[in-house]
């Protein structure tokens, strides 16, 4: 089940609001370019962002998301006609064949279990052409970037159109091992509602993620870093081995 964030539909609609730089997406972009995917698989594609995007390139896209909120708002966006839009997780896909399999946003640490997560890495592999790739990035856990997420570093009030004020913070419920668990407040100056959101995160290293992907039957050809947010993310390029 995904966070309250995606499904709750007055929640969902502030995502694009509160995040409108999605500078994050260039690298994706640039490796479509690179290896000249004519099809890409987005998992996890929330609100369509990149799909949509991807769509108005004449790329075709299928775009895979539980939260039925977030692709309500992604299938109002232009170019979402081109886009097949698929509620569920990755293992609900009709046979695909694509060039290219993408998670941007972290979607990689939503999976807490390593069965969930081979599982995702399994159907994304079975989505693939031979020789297709994966791409998706995960935050560095040696960063520790949850450090960061203090009500006093996140708080924040937001003017979003056709909604009002909102004042929004995140702030840390609980770090484990691997798992980092923590909640967004949502404040609506409208009508003064106070909603939550809780989330928790897996947080795997270069080596765990590295030996996944090989187990699931991949080969890893390059782990780099994410342009926008020097040593904090891996982005993993990752190929559909034989
Ligand atoms: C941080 S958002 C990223 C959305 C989008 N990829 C982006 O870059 O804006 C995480 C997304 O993961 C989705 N998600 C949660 N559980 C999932 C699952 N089991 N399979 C696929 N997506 C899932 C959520 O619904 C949400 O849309």
């Amino acid at each position: 089940m995904p966070d309250r964030a995606f499904i709750e539909p007055r929640l969902a609609e502030l995502y694009d609001p509160l995040d409108p730089d999605r500078g994050d997406l260039d690298v994706y972009a640039a490796l479509v370019d690179k290896f000249g995917a004519r099809s890409v698989l987005d998992i996890g594609c929330g609100t369509g962002t990149f799909a949509c995007l991807l769509a108005g390139r004449g790329i075709a896209v299928t775009g895979v998301d539980p939260a039925a909120a977030s692709l309500d708002l992604a299938r109002g966006k232009p170019g979402a006609d081109r886009v097949r839009w698929v509620l569920g997780q990755a293992g609900d896909l009709p046979p695909l064949q694509v060039d290219l399999a993408t998670m941007t946003g972290n979607v990689a640490q939503v999976f807490l279990t390593d069965e969930e997560w081979t599982a995702t890495l399994l159907a994304a592999r079975a989505a693939l052409r031979p020789g297709g790739r994966l791409v998706f990035e995960t935050r560095d856990p040696a960063a520790r970037g949850w450090r960061e997420w203090t009500r006093e570093r996140s708080d924040e009030h937001t003017v979003v159109p056709g909604v009002g004020g909102v004042r929004t913070w995140v702030e840390l419920t609980g770090v484990g091992d691997d798992l980092v668990s923590f909640r967004w407040t949502y404040v609506f100056d409208a009508d003064g509602a106070v909603l939550t959101s809780d989330s928790t995160l897996r947080f795997r290293t270069r080596a765990e993620v590295t030996a996944s992907l090989v187990a699931a039957g991949y080969v890893v050809d390059e782990v780099r870093g994410a342009p926008d947010r020097p040593g904090r993310e891996m982005v993993f390029v990752a190929r559909r081995g034989a």
